[in-house]
Formats: structure tokens, sequence, C-alpha cells
């Protein structure tokens, strides 16, 4: 991160240790989590949130849901702002969470009526969004309490959460052991590695639902922040957000952000995508492809705080949804309401609905196979 080397630069002449000035990672790495109770569960179940601190970015998780429940980084100035949406009580994320800031599984995105076919075998899934089955299902992954295991290794340090998705949960085939790594770097990244295996064949696409504003959560709208894609293509849907299975050329179209843009440009263009969803909500089609190591994809930038967000991954896909359904009834962590567009998220993921769209990357994941992707979000100002 730019600021915290000039900041331990700054404190090195100053004659203090770089890391009384950043507050941060010591010489030999970064300090160890420290958990504290968030709450608890209607059956009792504790909640703990975990803090972590490296490079300037400082972040809190929650064992529900895996969830950034806070993610600060530094303005041009120096200046932190919490950049994540997320409420500060567990009764709201029970309650009425759109996923703010939460791990997705076992499916990112929607799966058409919830049904699919694997190997001849017809499974039904939990169908919650309309007829279709959306990041999950019912109860999916942002709403289990994970295990959480801290850790330091050399400057970063991090957490390892796990959950074990029992055959049929959700009506996914397969016993699905997850394994998800936050780790915040000593150039205070945020990298993510996804994990899991199967017992039977199953489908599976991870992804974390982090909602952003780069101005800081509850200060307005995000149509000014600039969006840059590489993506030349992106997946039209039908009315229920399910793909056409069409990859439509995004040349000439409002879905064109292969050079930066402010949201705002295009999002009220008569465009019947932009119609039916209400905005940007949609999956496009990486040009890099299928890589084997994170690849940068996405940058989004708010030129009032100059704070900027690098998205990499070796994921195809790309979901940008411009925070639509927001609508005014959630009050956030800083005690503002969350008004249409008051947050972004940027989801690297498989393609929706690949299970029935034979032409997509395949998202089957079988036994003896490690489901393995990695994102990381890199901060700049
Ligand atoms: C995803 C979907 C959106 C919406 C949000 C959660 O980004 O694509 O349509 O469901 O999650 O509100």
């Amino acid at each position: 991160m730019e600021l915290s080397r000039r900041t331990v630069i700054a404190g090195a002449a100053a004659g203090v240790t770089a890391a009384a000035v950043a507050g941060t990672a010591h010489a030999t790495g970064g300090r160890k989590p420290v958990k504290t109770l968030f709450g608890k569960l209607a059956d009792g179940t504790k909640v703990h949130s975990w803090s972590l601190e490296n490079g300037g970015t400082r972040m809190r998780v929650l064992s529900y849901g895996g969830i950034v429940q806070s993610l600060e980084v530094p303005d041009r100035r120096g200046r932190h702002a919490n950049v994540s949406l997320g409420f500060d009580d567990l009764a709201d994320y029970v309650a009425s969470s759109p996923y703010f800031g939460a791990l997705i599984g076992r499916y990112g995105n929607r799966i058409d009526k919830g049904r699919f076919t694997l190997d001849g075998t017809d499974h039904q899934l939990s169908v919650n969004d309309g007829e279709n089955s959306l990041h999950g299902g019912a109860r999916g992954f942002d709403k289990r309490v994970w295990d959480v295991e801290p850790f330091t290794a050399g400057p970063d340090v991090g957490l390892r959460l796990y959950h074990t998705s029992v055959d049929g949960e959700m009506g996914y085939p397969g016993t699905l052991r997850a394994t998800v790594t936050y780790t915040l770097t000593r150039d205070g990244d945020w990298r993510i590695d996804y994990e899991a295996t199967t017992d039977r064949a199953t489908v599976v696409n991870l992804t974390s639902h982090v909602y952003w504003n780069l101005a800081g959560e509850g200060s307005g709208g995000i149509e000014d922040h600039e969006l840059t894609i590489a993506a030349s293509r992106y997946t039209p849907t039908d009315a229920g957000l399910i793909p056409t299975g069409e990859l439509a050329p995004v040349a000439g179209t409002p879905f064109d952000f292969r050079r930066a843009k402010p949201i705002g440009r295009d999002i009220r263009a008569a465009h019947p995508q932009l119609i039916t969803a209400q905005g940007f909500d949609h999956n496009w089609v990486l040009d890099k492809g299928i890589t084997d190591r994170p690849e940068h994809v996405a940058t989004l930038r708010d030129p009032s705080s100059g704070r900027t967000l690098r998205i990499a991954t070796n994921e195809p896909g790309l979901q940008f949804y411009s925070g639509n359904f927001l609508d005014g009834t959630l009050t956030g962590t800083g005690g503002r309401v969350y008004r249409q567009g008051d947050g972004l998220c940027l989801e690297t993921q498989h393609f929706p609905d690949s299970p029935n769209q034979p032409s997509f990357p395949s998202t089957v994941l079988r036994p003896g196979e490690t489901y393995r992707t990695t994102t990381v979000h890199s901060f700049g100002s």
C-alpha cells in the first residue's frame, strides 16, 4: 500500500519504529488477530469478531458467515474510513442482511429454478429468490458459524475459516469441506484463498459479497466511483436475472468498462438489461479467462478520497452489482441509512447458472479433486 510505505519512511526519519507509526506489522511480522465476543444467536451459539491489522489496512471479521464487518483503509491524506457496508449488531445480520461482507456458498449467484442435473441425477436446491436459488439457498455459507483459526506467517496475518457442509445441505450433493483463508499482507492487501473438497460429485462456486464504498460506508452513492473491468463480454440475463447463455460484446453498450468510467455515467441508459436489473447486476466474462495465478481484472477508484481498490483473481468471471436493491430500509454501522447505489459488489466467480449452461466453464467438483481459487484486493490512495 503506497500510503503505508510513505508512513513507514516518515516514521523512520523521525526515529520511531515502523511498527509504532503504522500501528500494524512489527519488524518480524504482523500482530496476531484479536478475538472478542460479538453476540449470540437465538440458540445461544456465540459469534466472535476478529480484529486484524497490517500494512495500514484494518478489518473485523465475524465467525458468522465469515462476514467482513468493517474494513478500514486510508485516503490520500492518511485518514482511515470503513469502506465496506455492514451492521453493528448480530441481530441485523441474522434478520435482514443482503449478504453484507459475507462468504457465499455453496454457489455464488443464481441457479435457474434451483435445479440442475449432474451425472444423470436431478437435484433440487433450496429456492430463495423468486423461483431461483441465490447464493447457496435459504441458509447458505453466509448464515453458518465458521470455525476460525488465527495465524501469523512471516509478515502476514490472517484467519483460516472452516465449514463442513453436510451431504444434501440446501439440496447440494456431497459433504463439502470448505476452508477459506483471509490474509492481510504487509502491504495491506486482503487476499482470499478458497479451498474445498467433496465426497460426491457436486457443484461449487465460492465468493465474497463485500459492498464497497471507497468514500466510506454511509457517505452516499457510488456513482462517482470510476470502475475498470478487463472484459470484452458479459452474460445478459432474463427477467429473473438468469443468464440467457449468450456472451454479448460490451462494445458500444453501457457495459463497457474497459476504460475507467464513472459508474453513474451510463447507469440510467435505457438499455433493456439495465432496466431489468435496475442497474448493473451482471457477470462480466473476464478477457484473461481462468488462470493459474490471480491476475488483475478490475480497478475501482473514488476520486474524492483518492482511495483505490484493485482486484486480481484466477476466476473467469466478475459479478458487478451496483447495490440496486438497497432501498433505505437498512441502517448501517455508522448509523446512516443505505439507499440504492450506496455500495457496490465486485464478486469474483464462475458464471451464474453454470450447472445448467454446458458452454460455461464447469463448476463441477469430484471426489479426489481440490477446488482452489484466489482473489486479492489491493488498496491504494
Ligand atoms: C448478488 C446478486 C444480486 C443481489 C445481491 C444481493 O450480487 O447478483 O442480484 O441478489 O447479490 O442482494
